[in-house]
């Protein structure tokens, strides 16, 4: 036995004698009010879950650090991206969407893609997905929509008519329906798929100009997904798959990498494009904005403790550095709020002081003090207001951002549903996907559908039609749905199609 051998103490820090015996009146008890020992034990223990995630409940998380590998210093301002070579210590949590913290890791859904930067102009947080595009646009209809991907109140099951029901309402999501329920719906564990930021962001320069871009994790280890079949048989035999593959490649020195990329448009470009570019429905394709390298995300260090880092780790779209700020879509805007609003519920007012969340490099200096689990010095005797004269931490006006153009009324403005919501999950069936990947597609989907109340399943099939026809009859085969009758569903408006499948 090592000399350092540590004695067993109170979470006081007073010696404990016994650890196996409650302190008794005889030897048969009872137990003793007095056994101070047992009654911390016992009392931390009822408080040892957290509230889990109310969205990316189940996931996994390691850590390693971005290097840039390329000059965009005419772009943005960051620190942290100045110098090709530069390394930024980086954490990252990878996750999956709907299901509870004891899910399993190859459910069909989107998967988060988070990585914290600790950068020397605070941290920066990259909060994307799996997958470039997302179900809705405004973030009014976040709560309810992921109502629909959770439990039916009544019954406690996952819900085939919850699902396919507000989706069908909600015909902006049909693009990322089909990214979803084709096999990049089910990626080979959280090493061999991309990330991507969706939401446009401002990239601003030294000379406050700003770029619209959109960020993009490539894998180095190459894409690769599970058919329906072998998601549902790892799910059964092994659903801590992605978690387990992301730990013991870091373990065995087997790093994961991802190359990280930007797509840039002009403010410009952005006023004349063709698609709201703030729209998050949308992707810009390579051709009008092509990928510009930036840098490589290596991940070479698993926590040492899973709660510690994974599960306390809070990640948000707002939080971002000089040279990055949000950019108007509104879905991004909703998120800005909704983050730290959850942090301080889950993790408590101070969650920024968990070594995980901690600016560890560039520091905390403000005037924000006390709160339940302030744990550091709390500031100690320094001023705690602003303006003061005595030498406390002072605004730095050199880090303004530019000034963006605005003007309109205040309204709630519906984004009008068009038929350009159709084209590019079209060319993402007819143009980019094989063979092989319709019939996946149609296949997971029909799999999925089949659960719900026809008249359900024929206003989600109309608009598969209405993306591309052999689409929509694919899945009216499939469901056994007559297509004279999708493809009338399909011509109709959003409101007459939902009239005629009341
Ligand atoms: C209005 C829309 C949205 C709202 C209100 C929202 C809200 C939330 C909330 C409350 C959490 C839990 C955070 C926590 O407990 O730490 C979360 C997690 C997350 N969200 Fe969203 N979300 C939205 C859309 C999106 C979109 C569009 C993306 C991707 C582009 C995304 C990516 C993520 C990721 C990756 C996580 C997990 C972060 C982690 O690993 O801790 N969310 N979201």
């Amino acid at each position: 036995m090592s000399e350092t051998k540590k004695t067993l103490t109170t979470s006081q820090g007073a010696p404990v004698r016994d650890d196996l015996n409650s302190m008794t009146a005889g030897e048969r008890g009872p137990v003793l009010a007095q056994d101070i020992h047992l009654f911390d034990k016992l009392a931390h223990f009822d408080r040892e879950r957290i509230p889990e995630r109310v969205v990316h409940a189940k996931g996994a998380g390691a850590w390693g650090y971005f290097e840039v590998t390329h000059d965009v210093t005419k772009y943005t301002r960051a620190k942290f991206l100045s110098n090709i070579g530069k390394k930024t210590e980086v954490f990252a949590r990878f996750s999956t969407v709907g299901g509870e913290k004891g899910s399993a890791d190859t459910e069909r859904d989107p998967r988060g893609f988070a990585v914290k930067f600790f950068t020397e102009e605070g941290n920066y947080d990259f909060v994307g997905n799996n997958t470039p595009v997302f179900f809705i646009r405004d973030p009014l209809k976040f709560p309810d929509f992921i109502h629909t991907q959770k439990r039916n109140p009544a019954t406690n099951l996952k819900d085939a008519d919850m699902f396919w029901d507000f989706l069908s309402l909600t015909p902006e999501s049909v693009h990322q329906v089909t990214v979803l329920f084709s096999d990049r719906g089910t990626p080979y564990g959280y090493r061999n798929m991309n990330g991507y930021s969706g939401h446009t962001f401002m990239w601003y320069n030294e000379k406050n100009e700003y770029v619209w871009v959109k960020i993009h994790f490539k894998t180095a280890q190459g894409n690769k997904t599970l058919t329906r079949e072998e998601a549902t048989k790892f799910a059964g035999e092994d659903p801590d798959f992605a978690t387990r593959d992301l730990y013991n490649a870091i373990d065995k020195g087997d790093f994961p990498a991802w190359n990280v990329y930007v797509q840039i448009m002009t403010p410009g470009q952005v006023e004349k494009y063709r698609y709201n570019s703030f729209d998050i429905t949308k992707v810009w394709p390579h051709a009008d904005a092509p990928l510009i390298p930036v840098g490589k995300m290596v991940l070479n260090r698993n926590p040492k403790n899973y709660f510690a880092d994974t599960e306390q780790a809070a990640f948000s779209p707002g939080t971002v550095v000089p040279g990055i700020a949000p950019s108007p879509d509104k879905m991004l805007q909703g998120r800005l709020f909704s983050y730290h609003d959850t942090h301080r519920h889950r993790l408590g007012a101070n969650y920024h002081l968990i070594p995980v969340n901690a600016p560890r490099v560039s520091g905390e200096h403000n005037n924000q003090r006390d709160g339940a689990m302030r744990t550091d010095d709390n500031g100690g005797g320094a001023p705690n207001y602003w303006p003061n004269s005595f030498g406390g931490p002072s605004p730095d006006a050199s880090y303004s951002e530019p000034p963006v153009p605005l003007t309109g009324v205040i309204d709630r403005f519906g984004f009008e549903l068009t038929e350009d919501d159709f084209v590019q999950p079209g060319e993402l069936f007819r143009n980019v996907m094989t063979d092989t990947d319709r019939a996946h597609l149609i296949g997971n989907i029909v799999a999925h559908l089949k659960n719900a109340q026809v008249r359900i399943q024929k206003r989600q099939t109309a608009l598969f039609y209405k993306v591309d026809k052999k689409y929509g009859e694919g899945v009216a085969k499939g469901l056994g749905l007559r297509i004279d009758e999708v493809a009338e569903l399909a011509a109709m408006t959003q409101a007459d199609r939902v009239k005629a499948t009341l």
